[in-house]
């Protein structure tokens, strides 16, 4: 599904960050990436999406065999890459519902789709709010303005799981929740997966990871990824931490 080969990827007018990632994630995997402050996870994550203030100057990303490192970020949206992001912006006067519909809408635009009709809509907003046990009046108030830390991160799988992308890449989703929304918000992700999609999770904490159960961890360190392994090496990283890697 994601094939990245040798990426590099520096700020505009600025220093590499990415120094070659090699990478990819097969339809039904879950990877999970992990690493030191600074170490670029959040830039591979805008980089995949499209974020325009980095350049690839190197190698290159392929979804589903097509290279996209040119694509702009809707483009890559309509393809099905979902990204939520570490520190999500606020948008005054647009609700979280009118929010997702147009994201819905522009996606099946791009599809050459009609609009998704409003009971259809309806009932899925109902649906995926109540699995995330979302209330009615957080619906109807402006994106994120107001939200507390764990409020944004709910909102965030709410989008994941209204847009429904082919892979999801999640920022630090579980940074700031308490342990009931922590189950939830890994529910929601677990009720997500299946053998056509992919995501992709980026965590500080192995505690994550004993709700959401991923194929591999990798260790990003420096703009590169030093080691990769299964579940396991999570667990080695919460006990040893990451300076036995770094040498
Ligand atoms: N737009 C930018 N302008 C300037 N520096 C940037 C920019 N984006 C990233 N950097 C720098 O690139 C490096 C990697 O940042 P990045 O946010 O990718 O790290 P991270 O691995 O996500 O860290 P954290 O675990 O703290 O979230 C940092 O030194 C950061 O300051
Ligand atoms: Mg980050």
């Amino acid at each position: 599904m994601l094939k990245i080969n040798n990426l590099h990827a520096k700020i505009q007018d600025g220093a590499e960050i990415l120094k070659g990632i090699n990478l990819q994630i097969n339809p039904g995997e879950v990877h999970a990436i992990m690493g030191p402050n600074g170490a670029g996870k959040s830039t591979l994550a805008s980089v995949v999406a499209g974020k325009e203030d980095y350049e690839v100057t190197e190698g290159e990303i392929l979804f589903q065999g097509n290279e996209i490192s040119e694509d702009a970020p809707e483009e890559r949206a309509h393809r099905g890459i979902f990204l939520s992001f570490q520190y999500p912006v606020e948008i005054p006067g647009v609700t979280v519902t009118n929010f997702i519909k147009a994201a819905i809408n522009e996606n099946r635009k791009a599809k050459g789709l009609e609009n998704m009709p409003a009971k259809e809509m309806l009932a899925l907003v109902k649906e995926k709010s109540e699995q995330l046990n979302i209330k009615r009046d957080f619906l109807a108030r402006s994106l994120n303005e107001g939200f507390s830390g764990g409020e944004k991160k709910r909102n965030e799988i709410f989008q994941m799981m209204m847009l429904d992308p082919k892979l999801a890449i999640l920022d630090e989703t579980d940074s700031g929740l308490d342990i009931d929304a922590l189950r939830i918000v890994a529910d929601g992700v677990n009720s997500f997966r299946n053998e056509g999609n992919a995501v992709l999770l980026i965590t500080h904490y192995q505690r994550l990871l004993d709700y959401i159960q991923p194929d591999f961890v990798h260790v990003l360190a420096d703009g590169k990824i030093i080691k990769t392994g299964d579940k396991s090496l999570a667990l080695e990283l919460e006990d040893k931490g990451y300076d036995w890697l770094l040498n």
